[in-house]
């Protein structure tokens, strides 16, 4: 068996699950994370990095004798890690600068989806607010409004109140308007290494702060897969009629994608449409999909940045569901309230139901406090949705941390069996 060495990138909740992942295969004989957190800390070494500097990651990776870098968040990717990391001779999963700019410009995406003739919502990019007043009355209500480049989740505003659009796009210009998609939203993700793509399972993620949908977009308030009310044959339309033509589309551009393409999507009345690319794992989808995982991740990783994922087969899943509950810090998304404390059981466990770290910290005394405005999610898997989002509130209950807030309705409408589609 290869023997790997394995660096994660990142300090989220992204990275948390992808090194209780990574831990759990066999051929991953030692495991890094920079800068990571005190969630990776219990399961690998952490070490400090500037992780958008590639010359500072690739020093990284050859000090500790890395055989595999995984790239966990978007900035680095855009600022050229994996190039760097590549260029010193060691296998790399994220895509290069050239290809990552399928999510850190929402403009290079629509071309390359209308290259590819893949669908995806009607949009004008406007450099004025001129153009973005014309647009906003060419689609009309609901108006959808995207800053260009990275936003952390929190670049689009989704609005009926045009003075309210308008003025997001003054404080974010250039940016796209584009024709509103009602229906459910899907999260795909796929593993590629240029050519081949294999999926993960179908996921969804509550983008709003608040129960109902209310409030404003954050980087992700809970996610669960799969999804039990998804029209037959869903994934084998996404990999046939977006992922497969996306990955072509770049390839022929002389820019191959090969790492993990997320898929946004919604289910809207008149099919299927993109809402948004990114070059990396979502957050906090990838907590609940990695959690049914049991085919070995280093190894499908490594085959995807080495050019082999041919050779590997469908992804191997456990039964059932799996949900996770964000707990952000008061205030969040804006400015997240720092220090409260954290306590409970399961802090830094890997077990069926399990805490995955992204904003903590340990203060001086070895506490455990909050450090950022997504701190921690509870993840559970069960043999069905209900039970695993049973679990997950059950165990969130248990937590303290009276400065932490949670929706109380992650995976509900999916768990009783409220929620429809359109036949695609
Ligand atoms: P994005 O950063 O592009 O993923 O957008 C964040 C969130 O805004 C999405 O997950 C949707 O919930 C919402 N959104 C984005 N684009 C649209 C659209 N065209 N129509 C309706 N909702 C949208
Ligand atoms: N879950 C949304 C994201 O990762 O962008």
């Amino acid at each position: 068996m290869t023997e790997r060495t394995v660096l994660v990138i990142g300090n989220g909740g992204r990275e948390h699950a992808l090194a209780l992942a990574l831990a759990r295969d066999p051929s991953v004989v030692a495991l890094h994370c920079a800068p990571g957190n005190p969630g990776t800390a219990a399961i690998a070494t952490n070490h400090p990095v500037e992780a958008t500097s590639g010359g500072a990651v690739a020093d990284l990776a050859r000090e500790v004798g890395a055989t595999l870098v995984v790239v966990g968040p978007e900035a680095p990717l855009v600022a050229g890690v994996a190039d760097a990391v590549r260029a010193a001779g060691i296998a790399c999963f994220g895509p290069s600068a050239e290809a990552a700019r399928i999510e850190g410009s929402k403009q290079f995406a629509k071309d390359v989806m209308a290259e590819a003739g893949v669908p995806t919502a009607a949009s004008v990019y406007c450099a004025t607010l001129d153009e973005v007043g014309e647009a906003l009355d060419r689609f009309g209500a609901p108006y959808v409004v995207k800053a260009d480049g990275l936003a952390a989740g929190k670049g689009v505003l989704v609005t009926d109140d045009r003075s309210a659009a308008l003025e997001h796009a003054d404080g974010s210009l250039p940016v796209v308007v584009e024709e509103y998609l009602d229906g459910p939203e899907v999260s795909l993700f796929a593993i590629t290494d240029g050519v081949t793509c294999l999926p993960l399972l179908p996921a969804q993620d509550f983008k709003r702060v608040g129960d109902g949908d209310a409030g404003p977009n954050t980087g992700g308030m809970g996610a669960y897969t799969p999804l039990p009310w998804a029209p037959e044959g869903l994934v084998e339309g996404i990999m046939r009629d977006v992922v497969q033509p996306t990955v072509d589309a770049m390839a022929a551009r002389g820019t191959p994608f090969a790492g993990l393409l997320y898929a946004g999507l919604a289910l809207t009345s008149r099919g299927l449409r993109v809402v948004e690319f990114n070059c990396r794992f979502g957050d906090p989808e990838t907590q609940a999909v990695l959690a049914l995982l049991e085919s070995p991740l280093g190894e499908v990783l490594d085959a995807a940045a080495t050019g082999r994922l041919a050779d590997v087969g469908p992804l191997r899943w456990g039964d059932g569901a799996a949900v996770i509950v964000v707990l952000a810090a008061e205030g969040y998304p804006g400015v997240p309230a720092r220090g409260g404390t954290i306590a409970g059981p399961r802090l830094f466990g890997s077990d069926r139901v399990h805490v995955v770290h992204a904003g903590t910290a340990l203060d001086a005394s070895g506490q455990l406090i909050a450090a950022g405005g997504r701190v921690l999610g509870v993840v559970a898997t069960a043999s069905d949705l209900a039970a695993a989002r049973n679990d997950a509130y059950a165990a969130v209950a248990e937590l303290d941390a009276p400065t932490l807030f949670c929706r109380g309705d992650i995976a509900e409408r999916a768990a009783s069996g409220d929620i429809s589609t359109p036949s695609l």
